[in-house]
C-alpha cells in the first residue's frame, strides 16, 4: 500500500539505523498504545471514523500491547511500527488511526504520558524518603555532633537536626517536581504537525481520556516544545545536588568514625582488607553529574530550534529519562544508607566539643548577660588565643582574667561560673539554641511536627 511504498523509498539506506528511534521508544511504547486508543476513540465519538473500523484497530492495538515492544520492526519510531502493526492487522482501512493527526502531536503526547507516571514515582520515592528522615530525626534529635561550617568546627548540633535540614531541602525539591507535573500533564493532541487540522477534533476529550488536566492550547507551541522536559530536569539536578551535599556530609563523617554505615551500603576493597568505604553515597555525589548533564543536554538540544518541529526532538527525551532514573535510584539508595546507619553517641560528643566549638555559646551568654555582642565575642576570642594544641575549650579563670583586663570587670559580674560551664558543655550549649528551626531538642521536636503535617499534605 502507499504508506509502505513510500516508507520503502525513504526507508534511510545507509542512514537507516541514525534516523531510527525503535529501540529508545521501548519507553514510551506503552504510551502510545493508550495514546493511540485515546486518539481513535474521540475520532469514532466525533464521527470522523466508522465504529467498526475503530473496533478493529482498538483489538489491534490489544494484540500489539501483548506481543510487546520486541515485536515491532517495521518502522523508523514506535509510531510508525504501531501503525504498521494496525495496518497488517485491520488491512488499508487500520490506516484510518492516522487521521487528524501527526508524529509529532502523537510523540509530544506520548512523552508527556510516559514522563508523567515517572514523575508520581519519582515524587512518592523522595516523599518515603521524606518520611524516613523525619522518624530518623525524631530518634536523634538527642544525638550531639560537631557541626561545621567551611569543614571547621563551628557549633555542636544534633544528628536530629542535621538530617532534618535535608528533610526540608527534599520538601522544596518536592514542590519543584509537583510545579513542573503540573505543566507536562497538559494533553498536545490535536495538534497534529503543527498547523492544527481540519477535522473536528475534541481535544478536550482525548486530553479526559488520557488523564490530561488540560489542553495544551496553541498548536504550533502544543507539537514543538519541550520546556516541560527542562523544568522535569532542571528540578532533578536541584534534586540530585541536595543528594550530593547529604552523601558528602556522610563521606566526610564515615571518614571521621562519625557514622556507622550498614554492611549492605558499604563497599570493601580488593586489596585492602579493613577497608570500608561509603561507596553508595559516592556514587550518589557522583550521580549528581547524570542529572547536571541531562539538564545540558537538553538545553543544548533545544537551544534555537526554529518553530516548529525538528528532528532533533528526537534526541531530547533520552536526557530526561536518564536523568529520572539516576536521581530517583540515588534518593533510594541515599535514603536507605542514611537511615539505617549507627551514630556513635560517645564518639559524636566527644567531637562535637573540639576545637571550642562552644564558643559562640560563651559569647552569647555575656550578651545575655548585657555585654555587647562584639566585647562578648572579643573576650571568648581573647581566651582561645590562650588554647593549647590539646585544649578544646579555656576554663573559667582563664576566660574570667581575659574580662577583667578587657571591660574592666570580672566576669563574675556578668554569668556565674556554673552558666558558664554549662555554656562549655557541648549537649548544654545545643540545648541553650532554642530558637525557631534551632537545634534544640524541642525546636527539633516542634519543627518536625510542621514538616509531617506538609509531608501529610504532599
Ligand atoms: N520519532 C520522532 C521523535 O521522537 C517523532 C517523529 C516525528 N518525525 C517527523 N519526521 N516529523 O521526535
Amino acid at each position: 500500500d502507499e504508506t509502505v511504498v513510500r516508507r520503502d523509498r525513504f526507508s534511510g539506506g545507509p542512514a537507516r539505523g541514525f534516523l531510527s528511534s525503535l529501540s529508545d521508544d521501548e519507553r514510551i511504547f506503552a504510551a502510545d498504545l493508550a495514546v493511540d486508543r485515546a486518539h481513535v476513540v474521540m475520532l469514532a465519538e466525533q464521527g470522523i471514523i466508522e465504529d467498526d473500523v475503530t473496533g478493529e484497530i482498538l483489538a489491534a492495538l490489544d494484540e500489539i500491547e501483548a506481543d510487546g515492544h520486541d515485536a515491532l520492526t517495521d518502522g523508523e519510531d514506535v509510531h510508525e511500527a504501531v501503525e504498521s502493526a494496525v495496518i497488517e492487522r485491520v488491512g488499508p482501512a487500520g490506516g484510518k488511526m492516522h487521521t487528524a493527526r501527526s508524529r509529532n502531536d502523537e510523540v509530544a503526547a506520548c512523552i508527556r504520558y510516559r514522563m508523567r507516571a515517572d514523575l508520581l514515582a519519582t515524587i512518592a520515592t523522595v516523599i518515603e524518603a521524606r518520611q524516613r528522615f523525619v522518624e530518623m530525626a525524631l530518634e536523634t534529635r538527642g544525638i550531639v555532633m560537631p557541626g561545621y561550617t567551611h569543614l571547621q568546627p563551628a557549633q555542636p548540633t544534633t544528628v536530629g537536626h542535621w538530617i532534618a535540614s535535608y528533610e526540608q531541602a527534599l520538601q522544596r525539591d518536592t514542590s519543584r517536581l509537583l510545579d513542573a507535573y503540573g505543566r507536562v500533564n497538559q494533553n498536545p493532541l490535536g495538534s497534529a504537525a503543527f498547523a492544527g487540522t481540519p477535522f473536528d477534533v475534541d481535544r478536550e476529550r482525548t486530553a479526559e481520556l488520557l488523564g490530561f488536566a488540560g489542553v495544551a492550547e496553541n498548536s504550533m507551541d502544543a507539537s514543538a516544545t519541550r520546556d516541560f522536559l527542562v523544568e522535569v530536569t532542571a528540578a532533578l539536578a536541584n534534586l540530585a545536588t541536595t543528594l550530593s551535599g547529604l552523601a558528602e556530609d556522610v563521606i566526610v563523617m564515615a571518614s571521621k568514625g562519625h557514622v556507622e554505615l550498614a554492611d549492605e551500603y558499604s563497599s570493601t576493597s580488593s586489596i585492602m582488607p579493613q577497608k570500608k568505604n561509603p561507596d553508595t553515597l559516592e556514587l550518589v555525589r557522583g550521580r549528581s553529574g547524570d542529572a547536571t548533564a541531562g539538564l545540558n543536554g537538553l538545553l543544548t538540544n533545544l537551544k534555537g530550534q526554529p518553530r516548529a518541529y525538528n528532528r532533533d526532538l528526537q534526541r531530547a527525551g533520552r536526557h530526561a529519562w536518564d536523568a529520572i532514573d539516576s536521581v530517583t535510584e540515588s534518593v533510594e539508595v541515599a535514603a536507605g544508607a542514611v537511615t539505617t546507619a549507627e551514630w556513635p553517641v560517645e564518639t559524636l560528643r566527644d567531637a562535637a566539643g573540639e576545637g571550642f566549638s562552644t564558643a559562640t555559646g560563651v559569647a552569647d551568654l555575656l550578651a545575655m548577660a548585657g555585654m555587647p555582642f562584639r566585647t562578648a565575642h572579643e573576650v571568648v576570642a581573647e581566651a582561645a588565643e590562650t588554647l593549647g594544641p590539646e585544649e578544646n575549650a579555656p576554663d573559667y579563670e582563664t576566660l574570667d582574667a581575659v574580662c577583667a583586663d578587657i571591660v574592666g570587670e570580672p566576669l563574675s559580674q556578668f554569668v556565674d561560673r556554673e552558666a558558664v560551664e554549662d555554656a562549655l558543655d557541648p549537649v548544654q550549649s545545643v540545648a541553650m539554641r532554642d530558637s525557631r528551626g534551632g537545634p534544640a531538642p524541642e525546636a527539633v521536636t516542634e519543627a518536625l511536627d510542621t514538616a509531617q503535617q506538609r509531608l501529610d499534605e504532599d
